[in-house]
C-alpha cells in the first residue's frame, strides 16, 4: 500500500498491476496466422471472436471495435447522447470516459471518488444527478467492482459499466 497516495486509508488494498498482460505462444501463433493470411482487417477472425464474445457473455450479439475508446463512443451513440444530455463520470478516470460523451455533443458531468478505493462514489453520483442526466458511467478501476446496486438506486438511467 502506498502511504504517499493513500494517506488516511485503513483497508489493506493489493496492488493490481495496471499493465500487465499475459500473452502465451498460443495467442502470438494466433496472430501470426493472421498476418500471414490475406485478412488483416474484417476477416473471418472477426466475426469469429464477435460471436465467441457474445456467446460468453450471453448477448445476443458482439460488434469488435479496434480500441477502448470506439467502444464507448459506440455505447453513448447506442445510448442517444445529444447535447441536451448530461453523463456522470468518476473523477479518476482514463480521458475517453469523459471524451466519448462529448464527441456526441453531451457534457461529462464529473463525481468524486472514494478515497479508499478511487471508485466513483454514490452519494456523491447521486448528486450530480439532474433534470439532464442521462447515463452514469461506472469505471471498475484497477480491477475493483463498483457499487452498481447503490449507483442504481431510485434511478432510471442508463449504467454503463467499463472496466479501466
Ligand atoms: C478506463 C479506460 N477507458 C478507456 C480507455 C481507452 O482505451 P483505448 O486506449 O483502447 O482507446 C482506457 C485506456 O487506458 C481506460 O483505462
Amino acid at each position: 500500500m502506498n502511504k504517499k497516495f493513500f494517506p488516511d486509508s485503513t483497508r489493506s488494498l493489493q496492488p493490481i498491476p495496471y499493465g500487465r498482460q499475459s500473452t502465451d505462444e498460443e495467442d502470438v501463433a494466433a496472430g501470426c496466422s493472421v498476418l500471414r493470411s490475406d485478412w488483416l482487417t474484417t476477416g473471418p477472425k472477426v466475426s469469429e471472436f464477435e460471436e465467441a464474445f457474445a456467446e460468453y457473455v450471453e448477448a445476443k450479439y458482439a460488434v469488435a471495435v479496434s480500441s477502448g475508446t470506439a467502444a464507448l463512443h459506440c455505447a453513448m451513440y447506442a445510448l442517444g447522447i445529444s447535447p441536451v444530455d448530461e453523463v456522470i463520470v468518476p473523477t479518476m478516470t482514463f480521458a475517453a470516459t469523459a471524451n466519448c460523451v462529448v464527441f456526441q455533443g453531451g457534457t461529462p458531468v464529473f463525481a468524486d471518488v472514494t478515497r479508499d478505493t478511487l471508485l466513483i462514489d454514490p452519494d456523491k453520483a447521486e448528486l450530480k444527478v439532474g433534470d439532464r442526466t442521462k447515463a452514469v458511467i461506472a469505471v471498475d478501476y484497477a480491477g475493483q467492482p463498483c457499487e452498481y446496486r447503490s449507483l442504481q438506486r431510485g434511478t432510471d438511467w442508463h449504467l454503463w459499466r467499463t472496466d479501466g
